[in-house]
């Protein structure tokens, strides 16, 4: 169930023929955020620090939140010699994993002057990397305790790992999923034999749920990321890239969630070739691991990105950190589109469909390349996953060619003059363009058209928009901004100005019963000018939404928004609102 129960693509805006106003009791529950494979708090003598993601952000490609490769001195921790002779001796991953191919991707290669090797984990049995932990994990366990059963709490990768794994083992598995799961997850995990439970809204829930289980019915909890068997069992993706790669490697990307595979590769390879780089790539709106590295502990995101839902993680583990900060060489951040680029490039190569975290590691790849211009060199990108939600493939395909720069979004304003569309296409010239939404206003308005057009290059978008300028035709670029990507483009029909509106984005959870609960909170008390929601296959749906709160009730809609427990940003101020929409 992608979508939420009302039609995908839902476009309301206000005019004043079509006021709604409905009279139903105000019911606010404070619901906690969907938060992904997060770990155990931390201990209460040591507060945990809630950071932004905004806070730390760099360059894309820029290699930032390079460790201190401080040691830490923990009580029972795992040495480096034992981690690399239990990943040496790993040999029963291979009872349900392959040893993956290492190949180059040529097209790429030759774009950008240095040869791009792709570790290929979404060629696994249940496409992804996340079956060598589990299994290696579960293997591990004595007869009598597999003989119990195993519990574990996933919506994702991990949940198909732990699922094949006790399938080839024979034991017990119960698999707790928030009951936002979409459908096709939690049927491919029962028809891998596991019992599926659904509980809980959010992810925390649901492993809140899984442990307490585990607890009473004796059953062993298999965390998605933070065991050292669990890490081990990544690691042998790291030897394996050793063992088949014939020359030097400058840097192995490896993307980031909770931490385990980083860690794991980290373990094995910096012992044996500790000269290889071992970088992180995570998406900016996701960057727990790259902010823990920056404070030198760990931290809890405040908010999380689910584009690339099988690293949307608020805070990374503690084993794992604690590898990460020894051993890597720091993180490189990249964007939705980029990473939807990358989805393209890997199509365009192999004819593969990599899920968003799939491609994250050949995003950092590529943009990190491009930042430092190297050349002649040899980077291995791990493609990790293959689980691609089908509605998601829209949005993909949709900011591919952005995140490549292939693409720009505009708005240009003109006189609402017989003949203005004319010249404004003749200043286009050749260019070829992708997208076109113009809605007449007023006369004395000038006339707003947005449009996309398809590049060459960067100084071809420079002179048109300087050819439009200098007829006075005001230009805008819009590329960078998400809200015009995500939700004005598909709003486009006019502008209206609309008194006491706020604009505010919800992050509505996708189940059933979603929009009413926002219904009750905010409609009786205040009209809703503006609505647009377009499925896009995430965690959670984003829906951009106009209110009209007058100042003095400013507070009394904080308070109801707040407790409505969905996450939500005011974006009244957003340039592209107030020029595209008002
Ligand atoms: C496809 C894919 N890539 C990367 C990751 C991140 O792995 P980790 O949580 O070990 O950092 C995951 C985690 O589930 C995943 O499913």
């Amino acid at each position: 169930m992608e979508a939420l129960c009302f039609t995908p693509h839902v476009t309301f805006r206000h005019n004043d023929v079509t006021k709604r106003k409905r009279s139903v009791t105000v019911t606010a529950t404070v619901l906690r955020t969907p938060q992904k494979q997060s770990q155990s708090p931390s201990p209460a003598t040591s507060p945990v620090l809630k950071v932004s993601p905004a806070s730390l952000q760099y360059e894309s490609g820029h290699l930032g939140a390079v460790p201190d490769h401080k040691v830490e001195e923990c009580d029972g921790a795992l040495s480096e010699m034992e981690y690399l002779t239990n990943i040496l001796s790993s040999n029963r991953v291979y009872d349900v994993a392959i040893e993956s191919p290492l190949s180059l991707a040529p097209k790429l290669s030759e774009r950008l002057g240095v040869n791009v090797w792709l570790k290929r984990e979404d060629l696994q049995p249940v496409f992804s990397f996340k079956l060598r932990g589990a299994y290696n994990m579960m293997a591990k366990l004595p007869k009598e305790q597999l003989e119990k059963g195993v519990i574990c709490s996933s919506a994702g990768n991990h949940a198909q790992g732990v699922a094949l794994a006790a399938k080839t083992l024979g034991c017990d598995a119960v698999i707790v999923m928030p009951v936002t799961t979409p459908r096709i997850k939690s049927d491919a995990v029962k028809r891998l034999g596991a019992t599926v439970e659904l509980v809980g809204d959010s992810y925390d829930e649901a492993q809140a749920y899984a442990k307490n289980k585990g607890e009473k019915e004796n059953r062993t909890f298999i965390p998605p990321f933070d065991h050292p068997d669990i890490i081990m069992g990544q690691g042998t993706v790291g030897m394996e890239i050793v063992r088949q790669m014939q020359g030097p490697i400058h840097a192995i990307f490896v993307p980031v969630g909770g931490g385990g595979l980083i860690a794991g590769i980290a373990a094995y390879v910096k012992r044996v070739s500790p000269e290889v780089r071992i970088i992180g790539v995570e998406p900016a709106d996701a960057n727990a691991m790259a902010l823990s590295l920056h404070h030198g502990k760990r931290v809890v995101l405040d908010q999380v990105g689910g584009f690339a839902d099988g690293v949307a993680v608020k805070e990374v583990g503690s084993e794992t950190f604690r590898l990460c900060r020894e051993l890597i060489d720091g993180v490189v951040l990249v964007s939705r589109d980029a990473i939807c680029a990358s989805i393209k490039d890997m199509f365009e190569e192999k004819r593969s469909i990599l899920e968003p975290a799939g491609a994250l590691a050949l995003a950092g790849a590529e943009a990190y390349c491009k930042f430092y211009g190297l050349k002649d060199i040899n980077v291995v990108a791990i493609t990790s996953g293959a689980n691609m939600n089908f509605d998601r493939l829209r949005l993909v395909t949709e900011l591919a060619n952005v995140g490549r720069q292939r693409e720009a979004v505009l708005a240009t304003f003109m006189p609402e003059t017989p003949g203005s569309f004319k010249q404004f296409a003749e200043l286009i010239g050749k260019m070829n363009i992708t997208e076109f939404k113009y809605r007449y206003e007023s006369p004395e308005k000038q006339a707003l058209v947005l449009y996309s057009v398809g590049l060459h290059t960067k100084f071809e978008l420079q002179s048109m928009v300087e050819r439009m300028e200098s007829y006075q035709l005001k230009t805008i670029e819009f590329t960078n901004n998400d809200m015009v990507k995500d939700h004005l483009r598909h709003l486009m029909g006019g502008r209206t100005n609309v008194e006491n509106e706020l604009l505010c984005r919800f992050v509505f959870p996708e189940r059933p019963g979603a929009l009413m609960k926002f219904l009750h909170a905010i409609s009786p008390r205040w009209n809703i000018s503006l609505f647009h929601y377009r499925a896009q296959g995430e965690m959670g749906a984003n829906v951009l939404v106009g209110i009209q709160v007058s100042s003095s009730e400013l507070d009394e809609f904080r308070y109801h928004a707040t407790n409505l427990g969905y996450e939500y940003e005011l974006e009244t101020d957003n340039e592209a609102f107030q020029l595209l929409m008002r």
